[in-house]
């Protein structure tokens, strides 16, 4: 089963993403702790900065703006891995 590197930026936290699960959903699995909310898309929560790799979605999610998507930022908690990726997820507060 096809599976990527996440790594956490500014952290030592590096866990596993399958392809069929979101970064959200592995990162959860593995007691990984990233800021969510909704975790459909919606409320932007888990806004993080796509520093390399390759993240898609199913559908364009709502709470995606143009502006974020110029900025290299992507929603992890309805973004697939593609490749191995690098990415700075908002602080935890
Ligand atoms: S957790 Fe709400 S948009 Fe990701």
């Amino acid at each position: 089963m096809m599976s990527y590197k996440i790594t956490l930026a500014r952290t030592a936290h590096t866990f596993e993403a399958l392809a069929h699960e979101t970064i959200l959903q592995a990162a959860l699995r593995q007691k990984i702790p990233i800021p969510w909310g909704c975790g459909g898309g919606l409320c932007g929560v888990c806004l993080s900065h796509m520093v390399s790799g390759k993240m898609v979605y199913k559908s364009e999610p709502l709470a995606l703006f143009e502006e974020d998507k110029m900025a290299g930022k992507g929603l992890v908690c309805v973004g697939y891995a593609r490749s191995d990726l690098v990415i700075d997820v908002p602080e935890l507060g």
